[in-house]
């Protein structure tokens, strides 16, 4: 569909926006972007109203649901809902199928009735979701570099604290994270890791979200000792053949440098540049953007100013688009399973979902290998079961279910015994 679709900036187009679908105004007309969408219960879907008709658009609250890019993708995209009707018919077991847009649309099937969050918000972004980003890169190896000194007071401190979260927030068990902080010195801002990374899985990203909180700017801001230290760690990780392997990154967030760093790069990066770094300069101010950018552009990585809280989310996804990369190259497009999570909106069952990364083959984007987005799809653990029925295990067999990069998805001893808040609420 995309390969068929030539970009329109002028288009115009109405689509079944899940949040504004059957919403009238005061003269008792259709929203637009509403327009009237039956919905019905379906037992398939524990009683959920849906439409099997057609999917629906959801999008979080800060992408503008008339953009060019969301038109058009969203336009290009109206070709998935005979796929997925057809998809459906022929595989009745099949659940939640959707395609998640690099440009931040959520395409779901069967199409739902979308409410906004109680401070009246849409926050889901298919983006930040580990289906999404798993399938979108490749594991990867992240040390944070953030600056604490004292020009970062106050509204800095706040985005440069967001920016950090979010970063977390792309990284899934696959990944491998640390966390240090500079001004006169540099810390590592849980000093039980020092020197070392750790698994990116959720009490290690929580545990570091907390500690991000505490973080307050003082001092001066010496970043050399900070990038030699990650450097360091990085190698380390990489000669004992741990970690993500093929991707290593430093993700520097500081609102400006004027250290003469040239020399560190030279001693750890190049020529090589095995490390790429990512530049996140933080505040309005454009004094330091083309050292900064420096930085970034000589180590392969990406350079982006975030100036207000909303500009995060956006600026944070650039560097995934930059890490998928490889995977087109070597063309790895793996299908990924993530851990077994419960779900919900199906009654508690246990469920996996199986994604994959959608590349755009235009002739003039296939080099570059484009991310247009991520297909995927929610399996109840028990409709794999079904696949090896007690008959033919014998008296003393049993199934379990293992997925490509070693997480046991299923297995007779293994049953989560909590259930975290997080994992009830998260329906995709
Ligand atoms: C672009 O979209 C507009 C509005 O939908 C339409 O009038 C115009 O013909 C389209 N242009 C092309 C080149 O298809
Ligand atoms: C889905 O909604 C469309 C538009 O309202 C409607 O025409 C169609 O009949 C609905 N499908 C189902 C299965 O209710």
């Amino acid at each position: 569909a995309d390969l068929n679709h030539e970009y329109n900036s002028s288009l115009e187009f109405d689509y079944y926006n899940s949040l504004l679908i059957n919403e009238k105004d005061e003269n008792d007309n259709y929203v637009e972007l509403g327009d009237e969408f039956i919905l019905e219960p379906n037992e398939h879907f524990n009683n959920l109203l849906v439409n099997t008709t057609y999917s629906d658009i959801q999008l979080p609250t800060n992408v503008y649901n008339k953009d060019p890019d969301i038109l058009n993708g969203v336009y290009m995209s109206e070709a998935l809902n005979p796929v997925f009707v057809d998809n459906f018919e022929r595989d009745p077991t099949l659940t939640w199928q959707y395609f998640g847009s690099s440009t931040g649309f959520f395409r779901l099937y069967p199409g739902i009735k979308w409410l906004p969050d109680e401070n009246g918000v849409i926050s889901f972004d298919c983006r930040n979701r580990g289906w999404y980003i798993q399938a979108a890169t490749s594991p990867k190896d992240i040390v944070i570099i953030v600056d604490v000194s004292g020009s970062m007071k106050g509204l800095r401190m706040t985005i440069a604290k967001h920016t950090i979260v979010t970063i977390l927030d792309t990284l899934g068990e696959n990944d491998f994270v640390n966390i240090i902080a500079y001004n006169d010195y540099v810390h590592f801002i849980e000093p039980c890791f020092k020197g070392i990374l750790v698994q990116a899985d959720r009490d290690n990203r929580e545990h570091f979200k907390q500690l991000v909180e505490e973080l307050q700017a003082k001092g001066v801001g010496t970043v050399n000792k900070a990038l030699t230290e990650s450097f360091k760690i990085l190698r380390e990780f990489r000669d004992a053949g741990q970690g993500g392997l093929c991707n290593q990154a430093i993700m520097l967030i500081t609102d400006g440098a004027v250290e003469d760093y040239e020399a560190v790069f030279e001693k750890y990066n190049w020529p090589d540049r095995k490390v790429r770094v990512f530049t996140y300069l933080i505040g309005r101010e454009v004094t330091f953007a083309p050292n900064v950018k420096w930085i970034a552009c000589n180590n392969k990585g990406y350079y982006t100013q975030i100036s207000t809280l909303a500009d995060v989310q956006e600026n944070v996804m650039e560097y995934l688009h930059v890490l998928s990369r490889p995977m087109v190259i070597n063309h790895d497009h793996d299908i990924i399973w993530t851990e077994a999570y419960m779900d919900s909106a199906q009654s508690l069952l246990l469920m996996t979902t199986v994604a994959m990364p959608v590349f755009s083959k235009k002739n003039e984007t296939r080099s570059h290998g484009i991310l247009l987005g991520v297909v995927g799809s929610d399996v109840p653990l028990r409709e794999l079961l079904k696949l090896a029925p007690r008959y033919k295990l014998g008296v003393h067999g049993y199934a379990f279910l293992n997925t490509n990069n070693g997480y046991i998805l299923s297995h007779p001893d293994l049953r989560p015994l909590v259930c975290t808040t997080e994992c009830f609420s998260s329906l995709f």
